[in-house]
This record gives C-alpha cells, structure tokens and sequence, in this order.
C-alpha cells in the first residue's frame, strides 16, 4: 500500500516534468514555480539526486542580474495562465514574475550536501554565489533600512496567496479605473469557491500593474507600492536559510561569505520579535506602511521554531498555540487559526493544510526538542495523502483533498518524509 503510494508520488514528479523543471501540476500552474521548486528537488532526491539538482539549477536560470530569484519563470507562453508574462512585462530573458518567493533553497542545498557525496558538494559549491545574491538581495532590497525585518510586496511573494494575513494591507489598496477587463483562467480549473474573491484578485493585479509600470524598480515598489507587509513565512524560512548558508560557507572555506551571512543572522532575530503580537499572543503578518498586525495565527506563525525565532516564553506560548490549534482538527496544520473569525476551512490558505508548511514546521519541532507535535504533523500530512491523494491542499476537518491534483510539492513531501521517517514510523 504504501509503496504503491510512494510509486505513484515519483510518476507524480515524472509526468509533471518539462525537462529539467517540473510545473506544480498540470493545467492550473503549467510554469516553474520558485519554492515549488526546492520543494520538488527534495522528492527528486530520494530516487534522482542529479534530478533534484537541476530542478534548483534551472530555477536560477530565471535569476535576475540583482539577484532575485522571481516567483515563477514562464518559459513558454501558455494561454491557460494568467497573469502570464506579458501582464508581468519583466523584460527580462526567460520572461518571468516581478517578485520573489520564500528562500527556501539553501536549506535544500544543505540537506542535499548533508545527506550526499563529492558530487552534490561541488554542485552546491557551484551554486553558492548565486544562493549568496540571492540573500543579498532579500536583505537588501526587502529591508532597505535594516530593520531586520525583511518585507513582500505583494501577497504572492509570501507563498500563501489569499491568507487573510494580508486583508489588513490588500483593504488599503484602491483598485484603478483603467485595470481593464480580464479573465482568470484559476477559476476554469478549481472551483471558486476554493479560490480567492474577484474583489481580491482586482487588488492583485493592481499590484503587478503599479510594479510593470515602474519597470519593477524594486525601490520604488517597496518605498510607494501599492503593499508592503512582512510575512511570518518569508522572515522565519529566510533565518533558517541564512544559517543554512552559512553551514555552506564554513564547509566551503569562504571567510568573505561567513563575515556578510553573520551580519544577516544578527539582524534575523530583531525582524522577527517586530512580528510579535501581544493581543495574538505569537508571531504575525505585519503591515509595514501601517504598523497594524494581523490578528490570528497560522502554519506560517509555526516556522518561528523552524527559523530559531522567539525567546523562550514566546516559544511557549506559540506551543500552547499549536496544542489548542491541534485539538481542534482532524488533520493538522491549518492555514488559519480555526478558533478565529475568518477561518474556511477550504478556502484556499484561510484553512486548509499544506504539507510544505507541514514539512518545515515539523522539522522545527522537532529541533527544539518538541517531538510529539513534530510526529502528530507528519504523520497528518502522510494521513491526507493516503486518504485522498496528492492534492494541492487539504480539509483540515475532514482531510479531502483541494485545489489542483497530482501536485509536484505534495508528491515530493511525501516522498521525503517516508524516506527520512520511515512510513512505519510516522503511520
Ligand atoms: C499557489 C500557492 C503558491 C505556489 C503556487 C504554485 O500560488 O499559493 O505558494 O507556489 O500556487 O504551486
């Protein structure tokens, strides 16, 4: 049983790949997506170790010549998408977004060289400068003033699109007259009500209009943009990948590298304790044009053990958090605090699970000493799969399986799970 499953997770990975990257699933998202993409070399990595690496290599392919790594790079124009690349106007080669996606990379590449041989040292090697200007620009544009608190401009960028994290920054953004007309093509493939309203998709795309105009000046997005909000997931994934950086560094001998990475780290924690809620109790979305915070917990407030975050009594309270927020569901871990106003439990991140939120999390847990909670995630999120398939996302009450089917990130987390864990072990 179990094998049949892991053998449908690696056709899965097999059917979704476009020769050298795969797409998060056929017809919804036919291009390569960024985080997807570490995500999916992490599966390729337990059957393809060459596989997994050129999964992140070609996703650098799309690297811009300021370091970022765009959000998705559309290599061939596909009608079934949109916004497509005309809508982004990148005027870059491939064409891509205008914005980036949680860092999730370098912890991938360690765990590649640390689980591997001479050969994923050397192709690590190979990539680290680019992984460098990668943080580099994170650290750079995303935080111009140095708080430490790196920012997204767009609710995309964070990775969990429609979370209602971002109600607080998207209410303030005044849709203009002359948007134009448009279709979405997400609603011809899952049904709307899993997917976001039309009011918030207007307010997306008034964001990427702001961004083509300006060329995608990354200053001009940040300082008079449309949105600017720091994300519990970006902040917390961009601390571990730091420090999974510098583990690289230090492996590599690069003294130059470890002296700029050390500077990150020190500041990682201050942005952190700005996300700190008092009336949320934990660490939240926060709108950096406004100061305001978002009221509830979610998955992403979880990687604050992922990242290294938080002090001692904030890691406490964050426990009572998850106990509760797991009392009250079938399967873990939700997207939105079920206890909270505002919680779907299937619409698209106001509710249901993701297994790479799950993944990360657990191996949070799990470094601080948590392993009850770190086995409850994992063995969910192989439960999910084996009672509905590889769904994009999940029910949280009930475990059905949402959005689009057969999803690369799914397949790969079960994949990495089962061989690090053992099925056995986690079922
Ligand atoms: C959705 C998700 C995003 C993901 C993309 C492709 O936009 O919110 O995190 O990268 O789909 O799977």
């Amino acid at each position: 049983m179990t094998n049949d499953l892991e053998n449908r997770a690696i056709a899965i990975l097999k059917a979704n790949d476009r020769g050298g990257y795969t797409v998060p699933t056929a017809g919804l998202y036919p291009y390569q997506w960024n985080w997807d993409s570490a995500f999916a070399a992490l599966g390729f990595a337990t059957f393809d170790r060459d596989r997994a690496w050129r999964e992140i290599e070609t996703l650098f392919d799309g690297q811009w010549e300021d370091g970022m790594v765009p959000h998705i790079i559309f290599r061939k124009n596909d009608p079934g998408y949109f916004p497509g690349p005309d809508i982004w106007g990148s005027r870059t080669e491939p064409p891509t977004s205008g914005h980036s996606q949680p860092p999730v990379v370098a912890s991938v590449a360690r765990w590649l060289v640390e689980t591997g041989g001479r050969e994923d040292e050397r192709r690590a090697h190979e990539m680290f400068p680019k992984l460098m200007a990668w943080h580099e620009w994170w650290h750079c544009y995303r935080d111009p003033d140095e708080t430490g608190l790196v920012g997204i401009v767009h609710p995309w960028e964070s990775g969990r699109d429609n979370c209602p994290d971002w109600d607080i920054g998207m209410n303030n953004i005044v849709v203009p007259d002359d948007l134009g007309t448009y279709h979405r093509r997400d609603t011809d493939w899952v049904d709307p009500s899993e997917r976001p309203t039309q009011e918030t998709y207007d307010r997306y795309l008034t964001i990427v209009k702001f961004g083509r105009e300006c060329g995608w000046d990354h200053d001009i997005v940040v300082r008079e943009g449309p949105f600017f909000m720091a994300d519990p997931c970006v902040q917390f994934v961009l601390m571990r990948a730091d420090r999974d950086l510098m583990a690289l560094a230090e492996r590599f001998d690069d003294a130059r590298a470890r002296g700029r990475i050390a500077d990150w780290v020190a500041r990682d924690e201050a942005g952190a304790q700005a996300m700190w809620s008092d009336e949320a109790c934990g660490f939240v979305a926060t709108d950096l044009r406004t100061g305001s915070k978002s009221p509830a917990i979610t998955n992403a407030s979880m990687l604050a053990f992922y990242g290294g975050a938080g002090t001692e009594e904030q890691r406490a309270e964050m426990v009572r958090h998850a106990r509760e927020i797991l009392d009250g569901c079938r399967y873990v871990f939700p997207s939105w605090d079920p206890r909270h106003e505002g919680f779907e439990q299937r619409r698209y991140w106001r509710g249901p699970v993701w297994s790479v939120m799950n993944w990360m999390m657990a191996a949070g847990f799990e470094r601080h000493g948590l392993a009850d909670l770190a086995m409850r995630v994992r063995r969910d999120t192989l439960a999910m799969v084996r009672q509905s398939g590889f769904f994009e996302y999940f029910d949280p009450l009930t475990g059905e399986g949402l959005g689009g089917p057969n999803f690369t990130w799914t397949a790969a987390i079960h994949l990495a799970l089962v061989s690090e864990h053992g099925a056995a072990e986690v079922a």
